[in-house]
């Protein structure tokens, strides 16, 4: 049985995504309507081996609902993934008397979490990673922004294309994970979605497929490639050179991983957040929250992480249908 909680933490790890601040507020709020102490810890597992932990009062969430980024600032902690580090990590979690700790993060932080818990420190992780690429899941907090701020990047850049003929790649992010790509390709009509997953660099069919296309009429030719696969300039440039189309090249970048959430991220992480308390509170510990068949439900975290994660073919192949 486990011990009672009385103190929990909580950190964002990896890539920030919007939502998290959403998240964050639930575990604070949630935690002090339970009796709970709640402490922030800055700066993910780097902040927690160099013990910059806040005590967090409702008032200290205030005003960040709306907001994305985390509060609590991220990071990709390299002496977190030593042994060393991670004993610091659980050395400063008694010191404090942390004994239940919310990692908000992508699998790489559940990793984390999962050293955290063979220390005795109680653990669940919520997912937060704008790439929707973690296997228990079918949401992540942070995608649903992520690939809304994207899709009208995308709807942008279509219009000139159209305007000017042109073929356009506009390079979203993931650098393993193709689900901002096939998700935005499907849902601004793209011609091609290059997924890392999937793309097996023949870039003549590609070629052939922007021709076939301009001589049945299409006034442009979107391709949604991944950050996983890259080189969106040089494929422009080969593609102009062997088609005579003139084709452009934009990279998204960061911009898809900052903004206000959307109402689904804020409402799902919000959720997400508070579970995880009254789950720790239920004496339920180890585990990976997450989302399937309309409901939050939760993992063990070695379940969780053992489980892997593809491309939905059926979605890829109607994506190609569509937009023919
Ligand atoms: P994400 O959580 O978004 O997948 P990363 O893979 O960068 O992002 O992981 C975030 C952090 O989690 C890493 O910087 C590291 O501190 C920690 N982490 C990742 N993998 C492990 C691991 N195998 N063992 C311990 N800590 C890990
Ligand atoms: O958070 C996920 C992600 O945005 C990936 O899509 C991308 O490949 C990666 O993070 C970039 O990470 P960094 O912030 O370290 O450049």
């Amino acid at each position: 049985m486990a011990k009672t909680i009385k103190t929990i933490g909580v950190l964002t790890s990896g890539g920030d995504a919007p939502g998290m601040n959403a998240a964050i507020r639930a575990v604070v709020r949630t935690g002090i309507a339970r009796g709970l102490k709640v402490k922030g810890i800055l700066q993910g597992y780097n902040g927690l081996i160099n013990d910059e932990i806040r005590d967090m009062e409702r008032s200290d969430v205030s005003d960040i609902i709306q907001r994305g980024g985390t509060i609590l600032y991220t990071a990709r902690s390299m002496e977190f993934m030593t042994e060393e580090g991670q004993k610091k990590a659980a050395d400063v979690c008694h010191k404090e008397g942390i004994d239940g700790m919310i990692v908000i993060g992508g699998d790489g932080s559940f990793r984390g979490a999962q050293k955290l818990s063979h220390y005795g420190i109680n653990t669940i992780g919520l997912p937060g990673t704008i790439d929707l690429d973690i296997a228990c899941t079918d949401y992540t907090i942070g995608f649903d922004t992520a690939v809304n701020t994207a899709l009208q990047a995308v709807d942008k850049i279509r219009d000139t294309s159209t305007s000017h003929e042109r073929c356009s790649i506009i390079e979203v992010m993931g650098r393993n994970a193709g689900y901002i790509a096939l998700w935005c390709g499907l849902a601004s009509g793209a011609e091609d979605i290059l997924l890392p997953e999937k793309y097996d660099n023949n870039e003549q069919e590609l070629i052939d497929h922007i021709i076939e296309g301009r001589k049945r009429g299409k006034k442009h030719h979107l391709i949604i490639n991944a950050e996983g696969i890259g080189h969106s300039s040089g494929m422009a440039r080969r593609i102009e050179a062997a088609t005579g189309i003139e084709t452009r090249a934009t990279i998204l970048g960061y911009m898809q991983r900052g903004g206000s959430p959307t109402c689904l991220d804020r409402v799902r992480a919000s959720m997400m957040g508070a579970f995880a308390v009254d789950r720790l509170l239920q004496g339920v510990t180890d585990r990976v929250v997450g989302f399937k068949e309309g409901k939050i439900v939760d993992y063990d975290i070695d379940e969780a992480l053992a489980m892997t994660k593809t491309i939905d073919e059926y979605m890829f192949e109607i994506s190609k249908v569509l937009s023919q």
